[in-house]
């Protein structure tokens, strides 16, 4: 059931975002934030939205370098230093318009190593305002749908997710959370992280993991970060790692 998010949500009174975009005090009624077409329209009506960033440019950049900065730690280590390093493989989920897609992008290419990067995104009006801006691999793709995400035919070191989970749980479609756990987990290397930056209390994205998600991941490397303390006009930010479950080796 869902009903352990909802009740949080329900709960908790400090869900503020740092912008107006504010998922705790939709407009009425409120939308459905994992429908699509909410999305779409959202894209074409505000092209250049970043969530959770500020009217502070500082705030807004500290953010974006601090998770393409873990992005990077997170690159496995290169088993035969004799040999080049293997390609790194970054997934971007729910990608919207946000210039985490540039920032990513050239930590990647700063650290003169083999990558592959790859934004994906269920709306049309995001994908093309990212192609407008010159993004290389953006893809229309429903994380919901297990056939999408297998067409993108690789195997992922980290998967990056800014605003998207969130959408399932505000809009209390535990279908469409379960499924995309699910799916992210079949696209992850063993081991691989799922890095998911939200203004969610980490205790009921835990609860979302053990409930959603328990027998792929392991909770015991569930990592919280904060990234913006709450300040005047500010709220709290987290950065949350977990990592895929490694099957046990054989004893
Ligand atoms: C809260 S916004 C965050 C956008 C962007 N990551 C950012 O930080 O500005 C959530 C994003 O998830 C996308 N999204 C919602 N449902 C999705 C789905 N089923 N598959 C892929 N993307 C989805 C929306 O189109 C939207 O761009």
């Amino acid at each position: 059931m869902f009903s352990s998010s909802l009740r949080r949500l329900q709960g908790r009174g400090r869900r503020t975002m740092i912008t107006s975009r504010n998922f705790s005090t939709p407009p009425n009624p409120p939308p459905d934030f994992s429908d699509p077409t909410y999305w779409n329209s959202y894209h074409l009506r505000s092209p250049s939205i970043d969530w959770f960033s500020s009217s502070s440019p500082t705030l807004s950049s500290s953010l974006l370098t601090s998770i393409a900065s873990t992005v990077i730690s997170l690159r496995p280590s290169n088993p035969n230093p004799n040999s080049p390093p293997p390609t790194f493989n970054v997934l971007h989920v729910g990608a919207g318009t946000s210039t985490l897609c540039e920032t990513l992008e050239s930590y990647l290419t700063s650290s003169s190593k083999p990558y592959n990067l790859t934004h994906v995104d269920v709306t049309p009006s995001s994908v093309s305002v990212l192609k407008s801006r010159g993004i290389n691999d953006v893809r229309l793709i429903d994380v919901t749908s297990l056939s999408d995400v297998l067409s993108l035919e690789r195997e992922y070191d980290v998967i990056v997710d800014k605003g998207l989970l969130d959408c399932f749980v505000h809009s209390g479609d535990e279908e469409s959370l379960e499924r995309t756990l699910d799916n992210f987990a079949t696209v992850l290397r063993e081991g691989g992280r799922y890095v998911m930056v939200t203004n969610d209390d980490p205790d009921g994205r835990l609860s979302d993991f053990m409930e959603y998600g328990n027998k792929k991941w392991d909770l015991a490397k569930f990592n919280v970060k904060c990234l913006v303390e709450e300040g005047e006009g500010d709220v709290v930010v987290h950065m949350i790692q977990v990592r895929k479950k490694a099957i046990d080796p054989k004893p």
